[in-house]
């Protein structure tokens, strides 16, 4: 490309549709002292149509914050203060909250841990699947239930014209994640975000669902935000995957180059830490967060526990990079390949 490196986000690169795009987003949350506390930092992220992109980070990355926000809804006092999300084109942030109430589910639907949570414990679980239906698509009664014993098939609940009339009290936790999946996927939203949410599952379970997952959002060609701790789950599941920090996106690559030549120092040392293999441990210990931090708007936020920080790391903020086709990392001294 003219010798230059390029800067993220780069119009070169991207497919001709995105369904999801976020410009410059900043959410904040009010603090006793005034000055806010900046959960997500000017944070651009694509996700391309059909791919299932994860993002890892830390608790208190932003996760959370940064999956809410996308259909203006952040953790409550927080409140987006920039920015822009881009859904087929629309900025989200500028609907009125009737014509977002319509797409949440419909166009965009949210999965979080905690599924028996999710539902509510008055209706069967058949009525609250077939309800988004009739809601979101306007079907009527006879059709909505047709495609909610469809759904519950897909989902691999057995029995399903049985369980139709069950009540979330008498599901497990995995059962109540494959409801609450069968009702998220229903209206087959071109947007999935998926938020810890087999976070609460025991091991084998929690693989069950996700493939279970991958296969609907693939049947369905919906894009997935994935989000997760566990960046060894990002190995299997996801196209690409992105590392956030501190509000900020640190690395973001295709899978094959993130797991094999990762370039931040911050997402060697969470590989290393997720690791059985001790020479990957080995130099790449985790140093402990500290807390008194210089302007954050100006140095790199990594620059605390960074094994390879300089001076530089401490005046001047880096810019994510491509390093590789399609991989981008935001650091002064990226680790070589
Ligand atoms: N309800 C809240 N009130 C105040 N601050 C919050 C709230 N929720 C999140 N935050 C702030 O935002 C940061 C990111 O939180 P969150 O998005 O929940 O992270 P994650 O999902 O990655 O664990 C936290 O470190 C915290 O400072
Ligand atoms: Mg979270």
């Amino acid at each position: 490309m003219l010798g230059l490196t390029r800067t993220f986000p780069s119009t070169l690169l991207r497919p001709a549709a995105v369904p999801l795009e976020i410009e410059k987003l900043r959410v904040e949350f009010p603090t006793v002292d005034g000055a806010p506390k900046v959960a997500i930092r000017d944070l651009d992220l694509s996700v391309y149509t059909g791919e299932i992109l994860g993002l890892v980070g830390e608790s208190g990355a932003g996760k959370t914050t940064l999956a809410r926000s996308i259909m203006n809804l952040p953790p409550p006092p927080g409140r987006v203060a920039a920015g822009f999300v881009r859904f087929s084109g629309i900025n989200l942030l500028d609907l009125p909250e009737r014509r977002l109430q319509q797409m949440r589910g419909r166009d965009i639907s949210m999965i979080v841990p905690n599924p028996r949570g999710e539902l509510n414990p008055l209706l069967s679980i058949g009525e609250q699947i077939a309800n988004m239906a009739r809601v979101h698509l306007g079907k009527d009664r006879a059709s909505a239930r047709k495609m909610a014993l469809d759904m519950l098939n897909a989902v691999q609940i057995p029995d399903p014209a049985r369980r139709m009339r069950a009540y979330p009290h008498e599901l497990s936790g995995g059962m109540a994640q494959r409801v609450v999946i069968a009702a998220a996927l229903i209206c087959s939203p071109k947007f999935i975000i998926s938020d810890d949410a087999t976070s609460g599952l025991d091991v084998t379970v929690q693989a069950q669902i996700l493939e279970l997952l991958k296969t609907l959002a693939r049947e369905r060609h919906s894009a997935m935000l994935f989000i997760t701790r566990d960046v060894g789950i990002t190995a299997h599941f996801c196209d690409r995957v992105a590392v956030i920090y501190d509000g900020e996106i640190m690395e973001i690559a295709p899978r094959e180059g993130f797991f094999l030549a990762p370039r931040h120092p911050y997402t060697v040392m969470l590989l290393a830490a997720f690791s059985h293999n001790p020479r990957l441990r080995r130099g790449w210990t985790m140093p402990r967060m500290q807390q008194a931090r210089v302007d954050p708007a100006q140095n790199c936020v990594y620059v605390d526990r960074c094994p390879r920080a300089q001076s530089v790391c401490r005046r001047t903020k880096p810019q994510l990079i491509e390093l590789a086709p399609s991989h981008f990392a935001r650091c002064h001294f990226p680790v070589e390949r």
